[in-house]
């Protein structure tokens, strides 16, 4: 998807050779135009699934997630990292290994929203070494539901996730695919669809 790439390139900031900072229209500011782009890409690539439902994580999923979701004129539901006050019912839950932060925490979802009959798109900003896709994975099959499809913004090709999910058949659409990170540069991997 050229106008994320333009952006990634221009606004992009490479910490190392393994992790890209786009804190000023994915991470932390959100460029809304961006957003409805990506949101379109993902509809496009998933029109003929009857997607019923679009899966994401807080924080960063949502923006894409919600996006995806209008256009494909589906609801959205994210699964929470921290359990809130007011969610107590049917909660489904999966454990998720974050090997950056070398942590493990239980992410959560109320079978309420996601349940037997859906047909899930799960959409993420990053993927990177897959476990937080894996979560949502194992927490949609927990609630009973399908799982048609993932999308991501942006895909490390260089790390293990992309593989991960394939492996196990599950169709990944990833808007962009950075191949590596060295030496301070975005290399891209040229994908099927440009
Ligand atoms: P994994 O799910 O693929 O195994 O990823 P990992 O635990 O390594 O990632 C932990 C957090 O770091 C996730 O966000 C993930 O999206 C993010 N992340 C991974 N690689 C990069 C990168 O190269 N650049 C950026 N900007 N983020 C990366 P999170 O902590 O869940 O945060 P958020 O969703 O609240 O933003
Ligand atoms: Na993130
Ligand atoms: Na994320």
């Amino acid at each position: 998807m050229e106008l994320l790439k333009k952006k990634m390139i221009e606004e992009g900031a490479v910490l190392s050779n393994h992790v890209l900072k786009v804190d000023s229209f994915l991470n932390h500011g959100v460029d809304p135009v961006l957003m409805d782009a990506v949101g379109k890409e993902f509809a496009k690539r998933f029109k003929d699934q009857a997607i019923t439902k679009v899966l994401t994580i807080e924080s960063s999923g949502i923006a894409p997630g919600l996006m995806a979701a209008l256009t494909l004129g589906v609801p959205m539901v994210f699964a929470r990292k921290r359990r809130s006050l007011t969610q107590s019912e049917d909660l489904v839950t999966a454990k998720v290994y974050s090997f950056t932060k070398q942590e493990e925490n239980t992410i959560s979802v109320s079978g309420k929203y996601i349940h037997g009959g859906d047909n899930i798109l799960i959409i993420d900003d990053f993927l990177a070494n897959g476990q937080a896709a894996l979560g949502l994975v194992e927490l949609a099959e927990k609630a009973g539901a399908n799982i048609a499809g993932i999308g991501i913004v942006i895909e490390k090709s260089f790390q293990d996730g992309g593989r991960l999910l394939r492996e196990k058949g599950f169709r990944v659409e990833s808007l962009a695919e950075i191949e590596s990170l060295e030496d301070g540069i975005i290399s891209f991997k040229q994908s099927k669809a440009e």
